[in-house]
């Protein structure tokens, strides 16, 4: 056995660093690395899924997706983001990570290069490297948004996608309708395709979402159930796109996964139809908490952003690998800047998918150790 060759991609990439962290903590740790949401799934979803198993819809559905969840998504899409796709044109698929795969799968040839974030969600480069494409890193502008103007220089002939990610993860940050507008114009003048990640879509407290969508058919647009409605566990997540995109991304969907948990489309078919509270509730939540850590931090003396959605805060801290361990030692889990890439170096991303009372406990503990 011990002269298999695996597959250079695959090899190359690493296993999260963030869980062994989690694994380090203590039972009394408080978690504030954590990327999802505290609450449970709403009633009303859970009661859909029940449902749905008591009613015997447990076999494959069509690979796309069931049409009234595709519809409802197609509908969704024409009322908050602004741009049509028919319920054809959208794929349902095993939570935003499986579309943000085949998206990718169904571009990148071996070499290729993709823009991502950096920092960055985690999936995003090694996505790219098991698909033996080249990631290559994009800056952040002072907001700790993505800069068009660092896209643009990055762009070469083999250029091929660009992640985009607002509000982002790790840094909370939520691109100007300028900037994705600036960037829309990008994809179309130079021919890529931006993959819209927009799981925080959501969780916006200044600010406004806007979907490059919008502007220019260079798009697929990504989204999930994930954290709008609590579901991280369920699995569930989306595609749109125009042109030609979907006829494509559906091969590879269809051989990887067929399709999505029958039982876990009822549920998100409740969820977009269903009563919006659960929504407004987190979000009310999160926004409280946001304000209650980012004051606190500043009040150590902590530099942040206001972060202006999810639910993540992106403050300035040198030496964050050391600094990080120094709080996992005081029971506060945090995450590295590092993790996401090595533009975060001076950074860690704290969390605040956690009850008011840990976030003032953690607050303490920083006030303390760092
Ligand atoms: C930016 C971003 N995209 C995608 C995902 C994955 O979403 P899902 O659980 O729907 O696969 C996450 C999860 O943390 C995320 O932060």
């Amino acid at each position: 056995m011990s002269n298999i060759q695996f597959s250079q991609g695959v090899s190359n990439i690493n296993i999260s660093g963030i869980r062994k962290l989690f694994e380090a903590a203590g039972p009394n740790a408080i978690n504030l690395g954590i990327g999802q949401p505290d609450f449970d799934t709403p009633a009303n979803i859970k009661l859909a899924a029940i449902k749905a198993i008591e009613d015997g819809f447990t076999g494959y559905t069509p690979g796309l997706g069931i049409p009234e969840l595709r519809n409802a998504i197609s509908d969704k899409f024409k009322r908050e983001n602004g741009f049509e796709v028919a319920p054809g044109q959208v794929i349902v698929t095993s939570g935003a990570s499986e579309a943000l795969y085949i998206t990718a799968a169904s571009l990148v040839n071996p070499g290729d290069e993709v823009l991502i974030p950096n920092p960055g969600f985690l999936s995003y480069k090694a996505i790219v490297n098991m698909l033996n494409g080249k990631d290559v890193s994009v800056k952040m502008k002072e907001d700790l948004t993505i800069d068009p103007n660092d896209v643009l220089e990055k762009i070469t002939p083999k250029t091929k996608a660009l992640f985009l990610n607002s509000p982002g993860n790790p840094t909370g940050a939520v691109s100007s309708k300028e900037d994705v507008k600036a960037l829309a114009e990008i994809a179309e003048d130079k021919n890529i395709t931006i993959i819209s990640d927009e799981v925080y879509e959501y969780f916006i407290y200044d600010g406004e979402h806007v979907s490059p969508a919008q502007f220019t058919d260079n798009v697929v647009t990504i989204n999930a159930f994930s954290k709008s409605y609590s579901m991280t566990g369920w699995r569930v997540g989306y595609l749109g796109a125009k042109g030609d995109y979907v006829g494509q991304i559906i091969k590879v969907h269809q051989y990887l996964q067929a399709c999505a948990s029958s039982i876990g489309q009822k549920a998100a078919l409740e969820a977009i139809t269903g009563p919006q509270e659960s929504v407004v509730i987190m979000k009310n939540e999160f926004e409280k908490r946001r304000n209650v850590l980012i004051k606190g931090l500043h009040e150590i003396g902590i530099e942040c952003v206001m972060p202006q959605g999810a639910f993540y805060a992106f403050p300035k801290v040198k030496n964050c690998e050391e600094a990080t361990m120094n709080l996992l030692k005081n029971d506060v889990v945090v995450t590295p800047g590092t993790a996401f890439g090595a533009n975060g170096k001076d950074h860690i991303r704290i969390s605040y998918a956690s009850s008011m009372a840990n976030i003032e406990k953690a607050l303490e503990v920083m006030g303390r150790v760092l």
